[in-house]
């Protein structure tokens, strides 16, 4: 059974953050279970999949960054701050991993630090008050896309 699994409970309703969300609880099962096979897949191969995970994970956080500048309430301002912060705290331990395992440090031990992957969930659910937010300040519509105007005036990077 894989180490982290994907489960509907974790659904934010937003189709392409969802959709991310499965991508990344796939990516760090595979990884997880590239680290601890017997034998262990080799450094490099490691990286490589942590890199993929790094790169999809920060084009995850640009688009989520972009929904959170259109908060304009205090207790909208305040989740961004601390959800921003949840995203640069997840990427700081993920490169924490990597660098572990590039500087030749054994997998097992670097990506059997599973605390750090299960930090997702933790940003899943800090997505899950994002959309709640968000729709408490009518920026989205019934179907989960954010009103016409947001996106046009507030989305540019
Ligand atoms: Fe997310
Ligand atoms: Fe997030």
């Amino acid at each position: 059974m894989p180490v982290v699994e994907w489960s509907d409970i974790y659904l934010v309703g937003l189709p392409d953050l969802d959709e991310d969300h499965k991508r990344f609880v796939a990516a760090i099962a595979e990884i997880c279970a590239a680290a601890e096979s017997d034998p262990p897949e080799d450094a490099a191969g490691l990286l490589k999949r942590l890199d993929t995970l790094i790169e999809a994970f920060a084009r995850h956080g640009v688009k989520e960054e972009r929904m959170l500048s259109l908060l304009r309430s205090p207790a909208g301002m305040e989740h961004r701050r601390q959800h921003v912060a949840g995203h640069s705290r997840f990427r700081e331990e993920v490169g924490k991993v990597r660098s572990h395992i590039a500087d030749g440090g054994p997998a097992p031990g670097a990506v059997g630090e599973l605390g750090v992957f299960l930090m997702l969930f933790e940003l899943i659910r800090s997505d899950y008050d994002m959309v709640g937010l968000l729709r408490h300040e009518g920026l989205l519509v019934g179907d989960g896309r954010l009103v016409e105007g947001a996106s046009r005036q507030d989305f540019e990077p």
